[in-house]
């Protein structure tokens, strides 16, 4: 399958079989997000996978505002950021491209520019810098997962506070978003979507 087919047949899922997604499945899914770019390489995305049938069964219900669907996946991706190290690993590797030499004076002063900024920003807009970030990583998760037969559906909609407490997820970390995965129970027709001149700006 060729990477414009896999983002040509992926649709949201929203009902699995009872199908386990396999060890080496989700393996494949977490490799396809640790391989993703990132801002100055700071890799923020850290992941709580959820498959006790009885957590998948709690999620489906108020901590996703009630999205039923969810509980025949086999498995959520609890995707959080890691904003501390989105700023520590980012003047890391910043320090390293200065220390080497690799790049050019006006690119570095650019790159220290951009860190300064990220760190004396506001929480509110570190978290949705790094989940920018998370983003394309999840954005790989999907397309792997058409490549291994498998459905998923990003949930955007949940109650952070009671995710939070449930998993005891770090309380510095955000979640950023949930994903859905399971082996599809449903193959739906292609949602509809903008034309390239609805998305061009003239
Ligand atoms: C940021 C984001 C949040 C979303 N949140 C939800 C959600 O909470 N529940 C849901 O059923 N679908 C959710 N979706 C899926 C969208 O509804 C879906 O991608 C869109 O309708 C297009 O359909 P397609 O993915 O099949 O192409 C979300 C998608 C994105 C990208």
């Amino acid at each position: 399958m060729t990477v414009k087919e896999a983002i040509a047949a992926r649709r949201s899922i929203r009902k699995f079989t009872d199908e386990p997604v396999s060890t080496a499945q989700l393996d494949a899914l977490l490799e396809a997000a640790r391989l993703a770019p990132s801002s100055i390489n700071c890799q923020p995305w850290r992941f709580k996978v959820v498959t006790e049938r009885e957590d998948v069964a709690w999620l489906a219900g108020m901590p996703t505002k009630g999205q039923r669907w969810v509980a025949s996946a086999g498995a959520i991706l609890v995707c959080c950021a890691d904003v501390q190290r989105f700023i520590d690993d980012s003047a890391a590797n910043v320090r390293f491209l200065r220390d080497s030499g690799i790049l050019p004076a006006e690119m570095l002063s650019g790159l220290e520019e951009y860190l300064s900024r990220a760190e004396s920003a506001q929480p509110e807009v570190l978290r949705w810098a790094a989940a920018a970030n998370c983003s394309i990583a999840l954005t790989q998760v999907m397309l792997q997962a058409v490549e291994l037969g498998l459905g998923t559906c990003w949930i955007g909609m949940y109650d952070e506070a009671a995710l939070k407490e449930r998993f005891q997820l770090p309380e510095a970390m955000p979640i950023t978003a949930l994903l859905a995965v399971g082996h599809p129970a449903e193959t739906p027709e292609p949602r509809p979507r903008k034309a390239l001149a609805d998305i061009l700006i003239e």
